[in-house]
């Protein structure tokens, strides 16, 4: 570490998500529940240089373990993101997320005319597959493709 460097503090309890797509921080902290409200202690980095991925986003919250429907939504916009669990300020438990292969009632399919859409919705269905550095879905009952899918999460 320069003198040049600047970092974020560490946190004592809780989560950190390591090595989100830049640009995503923010929506990961709206899949979260995180804004004004919040006590919490948190802390955000957009477009950090890192040598894995040229540049990443981080974010940092005390007394937060997140759940696996959470986790799920950020493996979708964030399919490279590492969680590192955090107590007494020791990584207790480092893993990567990974997009599910199947979503159910997490994403709404765009086609209107979708069964999901439906006036008496039926709950959506999507297969899951990674394009390169991209999470793209298929919907189940309609075959409509989508990516960029931050737009469609419910
Ligand atoms: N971290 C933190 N508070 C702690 C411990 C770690 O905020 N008490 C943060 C670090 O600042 C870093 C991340 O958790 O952003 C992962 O920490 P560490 O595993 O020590 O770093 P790396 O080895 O660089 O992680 P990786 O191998 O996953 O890139
Ligand atoms: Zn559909």
């Amino acid at each position: 570490m320069t003198e040049r460097e600047l970092v974020i503090s560490k946190i004592r309890e809780g989560t950190v998500i390591d090595h989100i797509n830049a640009g995503k921080a923010l929506l990961v902290l709206k899949i979260l529940g995180i804004d004004e409200k919040t006590r919490e202690t948190v802390s955000l980095a957009m477009n950090v240089p890192s040598r894995k991925m040229g540049k990443k986003d981080i974010v940092k919250v005390e007394g937060l373990f997140i759940s696996e429907e959470k986790l799920n939504k950020i493996a979708l916009i964030a399919p490279n993101a590492t969680i590192n669990l955090v107590r007494e300020y020791r990584i207790e438990k480092k893993f990567k997320v990974k997009p599910p292969e199947v979503v159910r009632g997490i994403l709404k399919c765009p086609n209107r005319m979708c069964i999901s859409n439906a006036r008496e919705p039926v709950e959506s269905i999507f297969y899951i597959s990674l394009k390169g550095n991209e999470v793209v879905a298929k919907c189940h009952y309609c075959g409509r493709k989508i990516s960029d899918l931050a737009k469609f999460i419910i």
